[in-house]
């Protein structure tokens, strides 16, 4: 669409890829040199660099000498050496910008390069990944790396936080090597390595603990530094607005509810009639108006000043008006008691269960709500008025959202095989730019359009239909879906066609390559699974051994619509979900 427009101002990724050649030429020049270095030389050479970062010299100057550095280093250990084309992703990485690399173009092996020169700054340098597996699995990889260059690399996972060690053996003795060597160590010390691997939630979290600490010496991270978040589109755009949240239980109950409650009970109500809307002759009787219709209760000065007086003779502590600034907090305690009392009523919107609990009556199917409790407050100052046992409070404690958080880095760097549709959103929330990075040889995979169903249910029967073919004429088959439940309906479908089938859905990451080898093996498993058919790692090795007539279908909606796709079809269904907030992820404060 834009065409001649990119042909007027040159496409402004090549322009960009353009704009690195002399630097690739650089780092080229240097290779045979650095080839000739003995190990510790090599290693050496991190020293080298920091010492001439302290004196002055910017990690840009630095970048040819770094880079052929970690390409070496790469070469040595793990036997890859990095293409031009990664070179080139690395350097964008190394601006704080996205880089867009296909699918299986190699992201792991190019983030050793900006990791490796934003390490020299010895401020840290964050890898940010989906899952705890390829946490584990992209730091144990490109662990021989860091190390031959001095380095050292810590992974934060959800129960783990350890350190790369090539001595260490773990004792569960995984079947994958890149597994193996991770040494437990404190949360702390694994942020404190030169480079650190973990997932978005971890990351996240460790950042809300450290918040709630009362010694700075108790935090775990240190100043946010340097980040590529790997999978960016999903982590940054996706999930931008899903809260992480940690709460807990209020320290003790608060008898303010039982004071409340008590002193309300000798307020008289008057309702607030449609006609007196302009609220002239107010009742002189009424210390309290309430309007039902918009669920507002309000004290009349008389109802204050008889507040005021009740709380006087209650409690010698308490001096003044409830509105002066000592008694702020009061007055979240009377309007809870005020709106408990006048607004929701027994066997109406709650009722009370035969073990004293209040619960809540949904007010449009009028089922009851077990559990569910209404916040800030009100359900206690119910309870109150009740008389059944006030529960303490579950207040939110620490909160925020993968957008604050990681705008937060100093410099912040993506990478995914989808961005470009996206660049707006990462231009306008993160000022990231996207650059599109060639392919190491030309595409051979056809990409095909998306197809367009008017309901699910066509949609799903078109794809067992075609699956059915394809398993027929001896055609491994990988199909993606957006949920589990989704992947569980596809499951039962395939299981009534008696077609053969893997299913693999969340939490079972480590089992996932597993299976998809397998399939790759085969030639006649069709593993199937929730979101995970671009997620990295070892799909690759299957990948490569489905090369022979591989196809992959993704039942799946495109989780957003990018300007010149079409709709996906569970837009279309009349029975599609309607738009819902992301549901937060909470956590207590030990968890
Ligand atoms: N320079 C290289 N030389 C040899 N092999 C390479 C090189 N770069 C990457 N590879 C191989 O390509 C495969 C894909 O790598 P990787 O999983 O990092 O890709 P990716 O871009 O992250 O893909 P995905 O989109 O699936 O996450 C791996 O098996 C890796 O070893
Ligand atoms: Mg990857």
């Amino acid at each position: 669409m834009f065409n001649w427009l990119r042909k007027i101002g040159g496409d402004p990724s090549e322009r960009e890829i353009k704009r690195l050649q002399p630097i690739l030429a650089q780092i080229n020049a240097l290779e045979e040199d650095y080839q000739a270095l003995s190990d510790e030389a090599l290693r050496d050479k991190t020293a080298e660099f920091r010492g001439r970062f302290e004196e002055g010299e910017s990690l840009d100057d630095l970048l040819p000498e770094a880079f052929a550095a970690a390409r070496e280093a790469a070469r040595r250990t793990i036997g890859k050496r990095h293409y031009d084309v990664q070179m080139l992703a690395g350097a964008v990485l190394h601006s704080g910008r996205i880089a867009e690399m296909r699918t299986g173009e190699g992201k792991t092996l190019v983030a050793t390069l900006p990791l490796y020169l934003n390490a020299i700054e010895g401020k840290g340098a964050h890898l940010v990944t989906p899952n705890d597996y390829l946490s584990r699995l992209g730091g144990g990889w490109m662990g021989p790396v860091y190390t031959a260059l001095g380095l050292t690399v810590g992974v934060i996972s959800h129960e783990l936080a350890a350190l790369y060690d090539a001595e260490y053996a773990d004792p569960l003795k995984h079947p994958d090597e890149r597994l193996n060597h991770w040494r437990p160590v404190a949360r702390r010390d694994a942020y404190q390595a030169d480079i650190t691997y973990g997932t978005n939630n971890e990351f996240g979290f460790d950042y809300l603990r450290d918040n709630m600490v009362w010694e700075p010496e108790q935090k775990v991270q240190r100043p946010l530094h340097y980040a590529i978040v790997d999978e960016v589109d999903n982590i940054l755009v996706d999930e931008a607005r899903t809260p992480l949240i940690i709460s807990g239980p209020a320290e003790e109950a608060n008898q303010l509810y039982g004071v409340f409650a008590m002193v309300v009970k000798n307020l008289v109500a008057v309702a607030k009639s449609q006609e007196d809307d302009k609220n002239e002759d107010i009742d002189p009787n009424a210390d309290v108006i309430f309007d039902e219709k918009f669920r507002v209760v309000t004290p009349t000065e008389r109802g204050i000043d008889k507040v005021e007086s009740m709380l006087h003779q209650m409690n010698a502590n308490f001096t003044g008006s409830i509105y002066d600034p000592q008694n702020a907090v009061l007055t979240h305690y009377l309007d809870n008691a005020l709106k408990a009392q006048f607004l929701f009523h027994r066997d109406d919107q709650y009722i009370v269960n035969p073990d004293g609990e209040i619960v809540i009556v949904d007010e449009f199917t009028g089922r009851l709500m077990p559990g569910r409790r209404y916040s800030e407050g009100l359900h206690q100052a119910i309870e109150a008025k009740e008389g059944v046992h006030v529960q303490r409070e579950n207040v939110t404690l620490a909160r925020i959202t993968f957008q604050n958080y990681f705008r937060m880095y100093e410099k912040l760097a993506g990478m995914t095989g989808t961005a470009w549709t996206e660049r707006e959103e990462f231009q306008k929330i993160y000022d990231l730019d996207v650059v599109i990075i060639p392919t190491h040889r030309p595409m051979i995979r056809a990409d095909q359009p998306d197809l367009v169903y008017k309901t699910e249910d066509a949609k799903f029967d078109a794809v067992i239909e075609e699956i059915a073919e394809l398993n027929a004429s001896g055609r491994p088959v990988l199909l993606g879906t957006t949920s589990v439940e989704k992947s569980e309906h596809l499951h039962e479908l395939l299981e009534r066609r008696g077609v053969p089938h893997e299913v693999l859905n969340a939490k079972q990451h480590e089992r996932e390559a597993w299976v998809i080898a397998q399939a790759g093996r085969s030639g006649r498993d069709l593993p199937e699974g929730e979101g995970h058919q671009s997620r990295g790692g070892d799909a690759r090795a299957a990948r490569g051994r489905m090369a022979a007539g591989e196809r992959e279908v993704r039942a799946r909606c495109r989780p957003r619509s990018a300007p010149g796709r079409p709709t996906c079809a569970r837009h279309r269904t009349s029975r599609g979900a309607p738009h819902r907030p992301p549901a937060p992820r909470s956590l207590g404060p030990s968890g």
